[in-house]
């Protein structure tokens, strides 16, 4: 019996439907970068590579835990985090898969994690600001433990519920000890650290004369240079191996339970390539992780020899972070 026209028809779409979705090869992000960061790279991933993506964003900590709770059923193939605690939270939980190790030549080691199950695809080193025409940069501590003296009394501004703040906390509680931060904190407090809510608040107080120095993230300082070169701000990096040097990391990691393993290889090649590292540094002024992309090496290179020497793994303990600065009022 000849099957009716248009179901025939309808068949043969339904079959041409199912066959493309099988053919054409789909990889789902979730990410807790910001769109404006992704978008653009991930458009281009998917005209070179014909790989289609589709993009579930959301906070990084809120992701990763979603992930978790999944399991092995989680849609998500990729993991793009906004720092390397929530990479370090999945890596503990065994979530992620061991990259290969020839992914990314000349990648300084601080940019993987030791088990390489998580690559950095950009960097943001923690800085003391100040206004070069009211501090001479002799007067600046050599050590972030020295803001606890009374000559920085009242003198700087802090960001306490900010979460890269937060994320170099958790930095010193595993360099230092618990012991040592809360006393850290404790005493900042003491000294009269003005805390303001965010890192744009803490230049804007320094440019007030509200306060003399802050700390803060390197990237909102050269972001308001670029935009203006008169710009008063300028950034101190403390002693080699001080921990308010921690370069933190926004980073990929594949899921062990993805069967598109390899489309998720290409996607972490794909944005450690020359432009898509450009792309971070001039959209964001972040640090690229590679150092062979000529003039950004001098400073990338500087950066790398005074970060303190830490698995950024470590990250990934927020909780008793919180828990620490509820502890000494500063949450
Ligand atoms: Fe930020």
């Amino acid at each position: 019996m000849v099957p009716h026209k248009s179901i025939l028809f309808s068949g043969i779409l339904l079959f041409l439907f199912v066959f493309t979705e099988v053919a054409a090869a789909q990889l789902t992000v979730y990410s807790g970068r910001n769109r404006a960061l992704v978008e653009p790279l991930v458009n281009r991933f998917e005209a070179e590579t014909g790989i289609n993506v589709r993009i579930r964003y959301g906070g990084t900590t809120q992701l990763a835990v979603a992930i978790m709770e999944e399991g092995r059923r989680s849609p998500a193939d990729i993991f793009w985090s906004q720092d390397a605690g929530a990479l370090g939270a999945l890596h503990a939980n065994s979530s992620l898969m061991k990259l290969p190790e020839n992914l990314a030549d000349n990648l300084p080691p601080q940019f993987t994690n030791p088990d390489y199950t998580w690559i950095a695809t950009s960097g943001r080193a923690r800085v003391l600001a100040y206004d070069v025409n009211r501090t001479d940069v002799t007067a600046l501590p050599e050590s972030i433990f020295d803001l606890t003296k009374p000559e920085w009394r009242g003198k700087v501004g802090w960001a306490p519920s900010n979460a890269s703040f937060q994320s170099f906390v958790t930095a010193m509680r595993a360099t230092e000890g618990d012991e040592r931060t809360r006393e850290w904190l404790r005493q900042m407090k003491a000294n009269g650290a003005v805390a303001y809510n965010n890192n744009n608040s803490i230049l804007q107080a320094i440019e007030a004369g509200e306060v003399l120095v802050g700390l803060t993230n390197h990237y909102y300082i050269d972001r308001a240079k670029s935009a203006n070169p008169n710009y008063v701000i300028s950034s101190h990096s403390f002693e080699a191996g001080d921990v308010g040097n921690l370069i933190n990391v926004a980073g990929l990691g594949i899921l062990s339970s993805s069967n598109r393993q390899a489309e998720a290889l290409k996607f972490i090649e794909f944005m450690l390539q020359d432009f898509a590292q450009q792309f971070f540094m001039n959209e964001v002024f972040e640090y690229p992780v590679k150092i062979d992309l000529g003039e950004s090496d001098r400073m990338l290179e500087g950066m790398l020899e005074i970060t303190p020497d830490i698995n950024l793994d470590a990250l990934r303990d927020l909780d008793e972070t919180l828990r620490m600065l509820r502890q000494t009022d500063l949450l």
